[in-house]
């Protein structure tokens, strides 16, 4: 009964899917789950890493008694109190009265709050070390990814990071924990989105927890959600690198638009033939009204520049255009090429919004705007074209100064 094969020698992972939960804080889809990961490590002293969400409690601790049976755990490591992973803390220090909850100055003033815990704590800051036995546990703080308490946990016997919500991804663990066993094809999208919606706004403190890590050798990531990484752990790093950046991952454009009765949508068709007979292949288009706006926002962290397209509502632009908009704010998504075009049937207010949203972000603005009165008649979806046109050759010669600085 359960996966009880070790990461390294007596280091385990207690970690669960949840195949029930249709919206990751109650508000981003879950087409393929999600896993909370936890690690039990076994030594002359036993050290549990991070727990799991509440609702999964009852798996979580068959798979430790599995692999404990009676011994007790010394200590509770809370790199990350958040409830997905602070979510049993309180049933472990029941479970094991005399357990030592590992955390830093923050995770304590959290820990009260949730559970009314403030006794047997062992409070580590930057650079200190839990000695277990043969293995120790140093901690490193990384505020900000993703809540300000969050920290990581490095054992160097076996180079193994306890990296929190860093490196993790939607999506279980299908069958395996273990990226090497694992087709990993099906995180990485998903890891981009996990990536946007999560830790998107704090690209800041990723870079710098990133260039912290980095003076560290690293053999094995245990995120709290989705694989263990060996196999992928430079890829891994590699994209987190790009996106707390802002970097896009490759060339492509990103039209997101609403449309009421279609005439934006026509607009759409003809800046996305404009884009493709400028040169450039990859345009994804994304229809506000069916995709979630966690999938586009993640194509927008994907792909460097953004083509926007709404009617006018209410004065102002698509309710759902606006959703993206504000989404797109909170995470500060940085140099972007974009361009925008949109329709009214009255008095035009989308264009103009949708431009002083590109100013506010500081991104370039391609072309001009296009804003059409009522129907589409073909000097307009001529416009439309030329400024697909337009955008495809300023990304083709982005790319040429990028390959050729
Ligand atoms: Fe997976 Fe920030 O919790």
């Amino acid at each position: 009964m359960y996966n009880k094969r070790p990461i390294a020698k007596n280091i385990f992972h207690v970690g669960v899917n949840d195949r029930h939960k249709n919206l990751f804080e109650n508000y981003l889809p879950l087409p393929q789950g999600v896993a909370y990961n936890s690690y039990l490590i076994i030594d002359e002293k036993v050290a549990l890493i991070d727990t799991v969400e509440l609702s999964c409690a009852d798996v979580f601790f068959a798979k430790i008694d599995a692999i404990l049976k009676n011994r007790a755990i010394d200590y509770l490591i809370v790199n990350h109190i958040e409830p997905d992973h602070g979510g049993c803390i309180g049933l472990v220090k029941q479970k094991y009265p005399n357990i030592q909850i590992v955390g830093n100055a923050k995770t304590f003033d959290m820990l009260k709050g949730y559970f009314g815990i403030d006794t047997q704590l062992f409070e580590v800051k930057e650079g200190d070390s839990l000695v277990l036995g043969e293995r120790s546990l140093t901690f490193y703080m990384a505020p900000m990814v993703h809540w300000p308490e969050v920290m990581v946990a490095y054992e160097g016997n076996d180079k193994i990071l306890f990296s929190a919500d860093a490196f993790g991804t939607f999506g279980t663990n299908n069958g395996d924990y273990l990226d090497v066993h694992l087709n990993t094809d099906k995180y990485w999208d998903e890891m981009r989105r996990y990536y946007a919606c999560i830790v998107g706004k704090f690209g800041v403190p990723t870079q710098n927890a990133l260039k912290k890590l980095s003076t560290l050798d690293i053999k094995t990531i245990c995120s709290t959600h989705g694989p263990v990484w060996q196999q992928e752990l430079s890829k891994v790093v590699g994209l987190y690198n790009k996106w707390s950046r802002y970097e896009p991952e490759e060339e492509g454009v990103v039209i997101a638009y609403g449309s009421m009765y279609g005439h934006t949508r026509q607009l759409t068709e003809a800046v996305a033939e404009g884009i493709v007979a400028g040169g450039v292949k990859n345009v994804v288009i994304h229809d506000v009204s069916q995709t979630d706006t966690s999938f586009i926002l993640s194509d927008i962290f994907k792909f460097g520049a953004l083509v926007m397209g709404s009617p006018t509502y209410m004065g102002g632009v698509y309710p759902l255009i606006e959703k993206l908009l504000c989404a797109i704010e909170h995470r500060g998504i940085k140099n972007r090429l974009y361009a925008c075009y949109g329709s009214f049937t009255w008095a035009g207010a989308a264009v103009k919004q949708l431009t002083a949203f590109a100013q506010t972000m500081n991104w370039e603005i391609v072309g001009t705007p296009v804003e059409n009165k009522q129907a589409v008649f073909a000097d307009k979806y001529q416009a439309a074209f030329e400024l697909g046109q337009t955008m495809a050759n300023r990304i083709i010669l982005q790319t040429l100064n990028n390959e050729n600085p």
